[in-house]
């Protein structure tokens, strides 16, 4: 029988090639960062109802168009895989009435997200997040304050080659000046747009600027810029975000370009990209920005102004450095005892788990073949020290201790094992070996 595959770009991790570790390293990063900035975890399903994205990310959007994955529950429902965690936040924070009660509210997530895009390194259908969403403050404070904490945390994962892509699309009043000066720019290159842009074209052609399709990108030259079009109030907001990261020290470039790929934005937009070249063409680590009508889109009587960022774990492990992690100090119990001598076999268990109860990595290799094939499988585990057990050491409370990177053997107290242990271990931690 043919054996079966993972789905075409969702990845195992698997224990034992470092990438589990580094996964954690990252995550606790990401949490220490949140911590400091006084953010919260908040976890939502999955699965949401498909109208929350149509509605939230946006009808003309290359993900409610073409990436999500959706189906039919046994109900009839039509619900879909989350492509993103801004829309199930907001969808939860109204739902239970949060803002209520926490007026300014600082989520974080962690978490898998699925889009069924051309699978590439670094661009994967099911991808993780780490995101951070702020509710309840409108002020350009806010911004710079988010954006200084997307790049803090990079620097703290040993990132330094990435840049801050900023730009505004202002709100309401600048997108529906500038949706009338682009579809002036367009409309003489109607026919030169790809079909997908020409359809886009009257509804939204802010999209027609990210698109990724080459039959675009003439067209594209010369188009107004935005920043040009920001109301007073927009461009007064997009100038105070400037100056707050400037004196945080937050180097960025502004980019008129930049307008993202998700209809919720309003005001300030931001990337930040890998310059290392170890990321190819996917080399955006983060994305994010000011979505001060999403709420409201969501049924929320009241408007709440919102600004958050996510960035793909999987991105950012490309583009940090491998640190090694610190080789893991483990004991293997080995059994002097045949399969059958349950009563010293019981005390070898009895000994594991009185060293585990102590946080000690403890292994036994409860299949009890002989010594030596245990004593092998406790090298090839990497143990640093192996401690034999049998009927005599039972009997007179002792315990045979066989440090590995030294071959050093001796007998020791089983009172005294854990100061033994103790000192083994603080002599592999300032040597590096065994
Ligand atoms: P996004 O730009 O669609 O924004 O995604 C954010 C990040 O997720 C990207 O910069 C990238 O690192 C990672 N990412 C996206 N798609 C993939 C993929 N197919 N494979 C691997 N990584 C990927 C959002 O999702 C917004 N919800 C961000 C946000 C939060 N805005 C405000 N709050």
């Amino acid at each position: 029988m043919a054996t079966l595959q993972a789905v075409t770009g969702m990845n195992d991790l698997l224990p034992g090639d470092g990438q589990g570790a580094r996964w954690q390293r990252l995550e606790t990063t990401f949490r220490e960062s949140c911590r400091r900035y006084g953010f919260a975890e908040v976890r939502t399903p999955l699965c949401e109802y498909v109208e929350l994205f149509q509605r939230g990310v946006g009808e003309t959007t290359d993900i409610v168009e073409k990436e999500m994955y959706t189906f039919e529950d046994r109900g009839g429902r039509r619900l879909a895989l989350r492509p993103e965690g801004t829309a199930s936040a907001v969808r939860a924070a109204l739902e239970h009435s949060v803002l209520a009660r926490e007026p300014v509210t600082r989520w974080f997530y962690v978490g898998p997200m699925y889009r069924a895009e051309r699978p590439a390194k670094g661009r994967y259908r099911e991808f993780f997040q780490v995101g951070v969403e702020v509710y309840g403050d409108g002020s350009p404070a806010v911004d710079a304050e988010v954006i200084d904490l997307a790049a803090s945390f990079f620097r703290d994962l040993g990132l330094t080659q990435f840049k801050v892509r900023l730009n505004s699309i202002g709100g309401p009043e600048t997108r529906a000046r500038y949706r009338d000066a682009l579809v002036a720019h367009f409309a003489p290159h109607r026919d030169s747009l790809s079909p997908e842009s020409q359809a886009r074209l009257e509804r939204n052609p802010l999209r027609i600027l990210d698109s990724k399709d080459p039959r675009d990108h003439g067209p594209r030259e010369g188009a107004p810029s935005i920043l040009d079009a920001l109301t007073d109030d927009d461009r007064a907001h997009f100038e105070r975000v400037q100056a707050f990261l400037t004196a945080l020290g937050v180097p960025f470039v502004v980019d008129p370009t930049l307008v993202r790929g998700l209809d919720y934005y309003t005001r300030t937009v931001f990337e930040v990209v890998d310059t290392s070249g170890a990321l190819g063409a996917q080399d955006t680590l983060c994305g994010g920005g000011r979505y001060d009508q999403l709420f409201t889109e969501l049924g929320s009587a009241a408007p709440v102004p919102a600004f958050g960022f996510g960035a793909g774990i999987e991105r950012l492990l490309l583009s940090a450095p491998a640190v090694d992690a610190a080789k893991p100090f483990r004991v293997a119990v080995v059994a002097a005892a045949k399969a059958d001598e349950s009563a010293t076999l019981a005390g070898v268990l009895c000994l594991a788990r009185e060293l585990r109860a102590a946080g000690i990595e403890t292994l036994v290799d409860t299949r009890f073949a002989s010594m030596k094939s245990q004593m092998r499988r406790a090298n090839d585990l990497a143990a640093t020290v192996v401690l034999v057990l049998g009927g005599n050491e039972i009997a007179s409370g002792m315990v045979s201790m066989k440090i590995m990177a030294t071959g050093e053997q001796r007998s020791v107290a089983r009172a005294a094992l854990r100061d033994e242990l103790a000192q083994v271990q603080r002599a592999a931690t300032t040597t590096g070996a065994p």
